[in-house]
């Protein structure tokens, strides 16, 4: 690898913000939106050109190795923004607020999420919930911090919600999914985050809102849409939910390449000579003399 640092190249020196994701609901631009927690796959995210990158808690399953987003700390997250903030610039940087960092108290859901921008580089926050999360969303934004909400199968209420299911299948389940989207646009966030609701209603949904939508499972009439990184990298082989498309089969893709420099070793093919560093006979000569 090499040593020297090189400044991140990217197609578009603009910065995406908060407005332009209203702008492109208003042009009726789909936004693009994927999951990092580090340095290299942000830069080559923000090089590919997309609008916004979550810094998802997903981090607790497809990275730390925990079966829920639960056990993820305020420190795991600050620790992989601060990763992403120094690879990408352009797009709109989004921290995932975790478990336990938001549902105590709006004043200590208003401090962790300040903790976001001025500690982590981040531009907004997210945070999971409807009606019981409006204090602390006024708060937040009322410190000028923006906010992505996000409804539908909240991962962090697993349990309550009885595992990772599909939500608002029945019409009262819709009705009350309409009503706290509104009421979280009414609070003051900037877009939602709809997860795993049938197509037809994050259409609706996304229709009667002013903010954009971004749709995980929730189909194409959503505003954008956002996805796992390491599930749309075949990367994460413990389940791939029915809604991922596969975009790479990083997961086959890396056992064979690990497969190769395990039997290269083995063989002495590497390192060959190309990789080895030299030294002059001369200074050879005086190093066995
Ligand atoms: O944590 C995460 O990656 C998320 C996305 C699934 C939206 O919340």
């Amino acid at each position: 690898m090499s040593t020297t640092p090189t400044a991140p190249k990217s197609p578009r020196c603009k910065k995406i913000t908060t407005y332009t994701f209203q702008e492109k609901k208003k042009k009726h631009e789909p936004i693009s939106m994927l999951t990092a927690y580090d340095y290299s796959s942000a830069q080559i995210m923000e090089q590919a050109g997309v609008d916004s990158i979550l810094v998802g808690d997903s981090l607790g399953m497809v990275v730390l190795g925990y079966e829920t987003t639960l056990p993820v700390t305020m420190n795991d997250m600050l620790h992989h923004c601060k990763a992403v903030a120094r690879g990408a610039k352009s797009p709109l940087l989004i921290g995932d607020m975790p478990f336990m960092s938001y549902q105590t108290s709006p004043q200590e859901a208003l401090r962790n999420a300040g903790r976001f921008l001025q500690e982590a580089g981040m531009d907004a926050v997210k945070l999971e919930g409807g009606r019981a999360r409006l204090d602390a969303i006024r708060l937040i934004v009322s410190a000028g911090i923006p906010v992505m909400g996000h409804l539908g199968l909240t991962p962090q209420s697993v349990h309550q919600l009885g595992g990772f299911r599909a939500q608002g299948k029945l019409a009262t389940a819709g009705q009350h999914l309409l009503e706290e989207a509104q009421l979280l646009q009414n609070a003051g966030c900037f877009s939602i985050v709809l997860e795993a609701i049938p197509a037809k209603l994050a259409t609706y949904i996304s229709k009667e809102l002013e903010i954009p939508t971004i749709g995980i499972g929730a189909g194409a009439g959503c505003d954008g849409q956002v996805l796992v990184t390491h599930d749309m990298l075949g990367l994460f082989d413990r389940f791939t939910p029915l809604f991922v498309k596969k975009y790479a089969e990083l997961h086959g893709d890396l056992t064979q390449a690990f497969k190769e420099y395990i039997k290269d070793v083995e063989n002495r093919d590497f390192p060959a000579e190309e990789h080895c560093i030299e030294m002059t006979n001369e200074e050879w000569d005086k190093f066995i003399s």
